[in-house]
């Protein structure tokens, strides 16, 4: 188990001169997709387990945190406020973590396709001491935000998804986390990486750990979001602002470059929009939940998966692995005494009056 990043390890400048506190249980185990090879005969498929960097609420979000959250706290922060779709994953794995470490979340969030899921994190976002707002377009999301840093001392803002320069560190750490699992034999290196492109600070923060590990893997993309959130060069252009801050932070950290070549987008799995299912993300998740048990979101860990598949059933070259972002911890025993009453009214309004897909 990390008692300290892999960061600080490889460049020992960097303790103490970039905030950090342990969140989450690393490194996130890996294996190969057993129940798919025997059903599917598609064998050469791997899985990391980023759903359970966390017992307390796991996915993605938690290396972002670990890094974000300690600078809140470095600075003396009382409350963070960020965005997302009113489900957001983000919003909820920040909310949770924020109120381990003493802060309250405060979340701006937007309107998304209503499912169950999408209320439920609502619901768990609130339990978690949440300040909720909705906005539903951005003259009142701009309006909210004045209003709450008018209002509010020590707000500390974290942006979409999480990924500030900062925030990417934590995937930067993924990439050196990775390698050594390669090194130790537990996996091949990896030919092609599938994740979910959504803001791209998991992306980025991989193409800069995987570099200054030495790894080759190709990295794939599947966008979840609008192309103007998630595309090549947003994700190219925030590793070369992590860069930066590193050498700005160590020596040692050698000067890379990246571009938008340097990375895959998919975008044919989007669908019609954020949030709202597809029959292959559909498909994606029955399938990997029958055959080995693990459960993906139809947002975002499905409709990369389903990527995945495609390219393996066209008969694409092995090692592939599949980054799964999603949590996975069941946070049901929280939502006990808790119901839509509880939410503000504005929230409470949107979600009778929307009647979204049941899936
Ligand atoms: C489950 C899941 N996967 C992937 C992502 C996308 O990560 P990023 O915004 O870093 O691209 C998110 C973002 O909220 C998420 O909740």
């Amino acid at each position: 188990m990390r008692t300290r990043p892999w960061l600080f390890e490889e460049y020992p400048e960097l303790e103490g001169r970039a905030p950090w506190t342990s969140l989450g249980d690393f490194p996130t185990p890996l294996h190969r997709l057993e129940g798919l090879c025997r059903s599917e005969g598609i064998c050469e498929v791997w899985i990391k387990r980023d759903d359970r960097s966390s017992s307390h609420y796991g996915g993605n979000k938690v290396r972002k945190l670990e890094f974000t959250l300690a600078d809140a706290k470095r600075r003396g922060k009382r409350y963070v406020l960020t965005f997302g779709g009113l489900g957001s994953n983000h919003c909820l794995a920040t909310t949770v973590h924020s109120h381990r470490l003493g802060l309250k979340s405060i979340l701006v969030l937007h309107p998304q396709p209503i499912t169950p899921h999408v209320r439920r994190n609502l619901l768990l976002d609130v339990k978690f001491g949440a300040e909720v707002h909705l906005a539903r377009n951005p003259l009142e999301r701009a309006l909210t935000v004045a209003w709450i840093k008018l209002t509010r001392r020590g707000v500390y803002t974290l942006p979409l998804g999480g990924s500030s320069p900062l925030g990417v560190l934590g995937f930067v750490d993924a990439g050196l986390e990775l390698a050594r699992q390669v090194e130790s034999g537990e996996l091949p290196e990896p030919r092609e990486i599938y994740l979910a492109l959504g803001t791209g600070g998991t992306l980025a923060g991989l193409l800069v750990g995987l570099r200054l590990a030495g790894l080759n893997s190709r990295l794939i993309g599947v966008r979840v979001t609008p192309e103007r959130i998630g595309n090549a060069r947003k994700v190219a252009d925030l590793a070369n602002r992590v860069i930066n801050f590193l050498r700005s932070k160590s020596d040692s950290v050698p000067d890379l470059r990246f571009y938008p070549s340097d990375l895959e987008v998919v975008h044919y799995f989007y669908g019609p929009g954020y949030g709202a299912p597809t029959p292959e993300a559909v498909e994606a998740r029955e399938l990997l939940l029958e055959t080995d048990g693990v459960e993906l979101d139809l947002t975002y860990t499905a409709k990369a998966f389903a990527a995945l598949l495609a390219r393996a059933r066209s008969g694409a070259e092995g090692p592939l692995l599949f980054w799964n972002t999603f949590n996975s911890v069941d946070l049901t025993p929280h939502l006990q005494g808790i119901s839509e009453d509880d939410l503000p009214p504005r929230v409470r309004e949107f979600l009778r009056r929307e009647v979204g897909p049941s899936l």
